[in-house]
């Protein structure tokens, strides 16, 4: 069994040097140039990611890439480069190549059924990789976190940044408020954004309710709080122009939720150009975020953010990897959740993972210790 596998692994290995293995985390942001699907016997698994400018798809792609690699596959890795049409076109070309499955975190969520229907016309699964694909029967399997707690999560580090919950996130904090505090969404067009914003919602509702928290601003739709894309410039932009319209009479903000570390740069950015201080008792609000992006980290050990959510990529491409080798042995792989994904046109047996608040004080236990990131990548904020 074991030197079957060595063998595998040893002709994979030699096939993808072949094939020119150029495509890992750093190539194919924009037209495809994966490697064409073996011809030998050997299956190839087309990944499609959506963008280079976030480390996490970054190490999500290779990780994914990695996995499959050492299974035994070849694969056909590209990042989308967070445009649409260039992510229908990748997956397009990579049924044309032949590949025998495909791994797809979305762009825009719906809009990859034409590439789905062409992908189960020839018999390809589809396993729709941490964003769910709406509105299409061909998704066959989907693995992601569970992306409504991951919004309480952050939700609830806000509330214990403000001291309105205890340390534990379950008592009663030491203050009452009230609170300012305003709101930040991700890119409607991605499923997940409204998962997190619920969950969030739902734990900070009670609090805006009894005048704890108050939304000095009033937007408190996901419309008016979303981020395009999830890009920062886009939240800074938003955060600034929340600074000036409802902030300039000299009243102070304490608290901003946001769903993403590079949303959480932008906004602290924009508090930082008008003058809030560098530390949470100079005056900086507590700002949440989420990925664990080694910027971020760094910033929390400084105390300039307050906390994100770490959610282990390399968790989430294990569970891929596992899912795409059931379906290449003509299996159904193991789900944990039939109930949550309804992507209206059907429910889609999902795996999900746990996810973790980091703050300043857990940095070491969750992020150094298990090896994510180092300490020196800590100390100087790069990967
Ligand atoms: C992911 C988050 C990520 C966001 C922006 C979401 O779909 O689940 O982890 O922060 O996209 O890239």
């Amino acid at each position: 069994m074991k030197s079957l596998k060595i063998v595998a692994l040893g002709a994979a290995l030699a096939l993808s040097l072949a094939a020119c293995a150029g495509d890992g985390a750093g190539g194919g942001s924009g037209e495809s140039s994966g490697a064409p699907a073996a011809d030998d016997g050997t299956k190839t698994v087309g990944v499609a990611m959506p963008t280079q400018t976030s480390e996490r798809w970054i190490a999500d792609g290779k990780a994914v890439e990695d996995g499959l690699k050492a299974a035994g596959y070849e694969v056909n890795l590209q990042f989308g480069n967070d445009d649409i049409p260039t992510q229908q076109q990748q997956i397009d070309q990579m049924i044309t190549k032949g590949v025998d499955l495909l791994i797809v975190a979305s762009i825009d969520g719906t809009a990859l059924a034409n590439q789905l229907d062409a992908a189960a016309e020839k018999g390809i699964p589809v396993i729709a990789y941490d964003r769910l694909i709406n509105g299409t029967k061909n998704v066959d399997f989907y693995v992601t976190f569970d992306n409504y707690n991951v919004g309480v999560q952050q939700a609830t580090s806000l509330l214990v940044g403000l001291g309105l919950l205890a340390e534990d996130g379950k008592a009663a904090g030491a203050e009452s408020g009230p609170f300012n505090v305003e709101l930040f969404a991700g890119s409607l067009d991605d499923n997940n954004a409204h998962f997190f914003w619920k969950g969030a919602i739902d734990t900070l509702k009670p609090f805006m309710d009894d005048g704890k928290i108050v939304v000095k601003s009033g937007q408190t739709d996901i419309e008016k709080a979303a981020t395009l894309r999830w890009l920062q410039e886009t939240a800074q932009k938003r955060m600034e122009d929340l600074l000036t319209s409802t902030y300039s009479d000299g009243s102070k903000l304490d608290g901003v939720l946001s769903p993403y570390d590079g949303i959480s740069r932008g906004i602290i950015t924009a508090l930082q150009n008008a003058g809030y201080g560098p530390g949470q008792d100079a005056g900086l609000p507590i700002v949440t975020g989420q990925d664990a992006e080694i910027a971020s980290v760094k910033l929390i050990n400084d105390g300039v953010q307050f906390s994100t959510i770490f959610k282990d990529t390399r968790k989430l491409a294990t569970q891929a990897v596992t899912a795409a080798e059931s379906y290449l042995k003509g299996e159904e792989p193991e789900a944990n959740d039939t109930e949550t994904y309804d992507n209206k046109v059907k429910i889609v047996p999902s795996y999900l993972l746990e996810s973790d608040i980091v703050y300043a004080n857990n940095i070491k236990s969750l992020l150094v210790d298990s090896g994510y990131w180092t300490d020196a990548q800590v100390a100087s904020g790069q990967a």
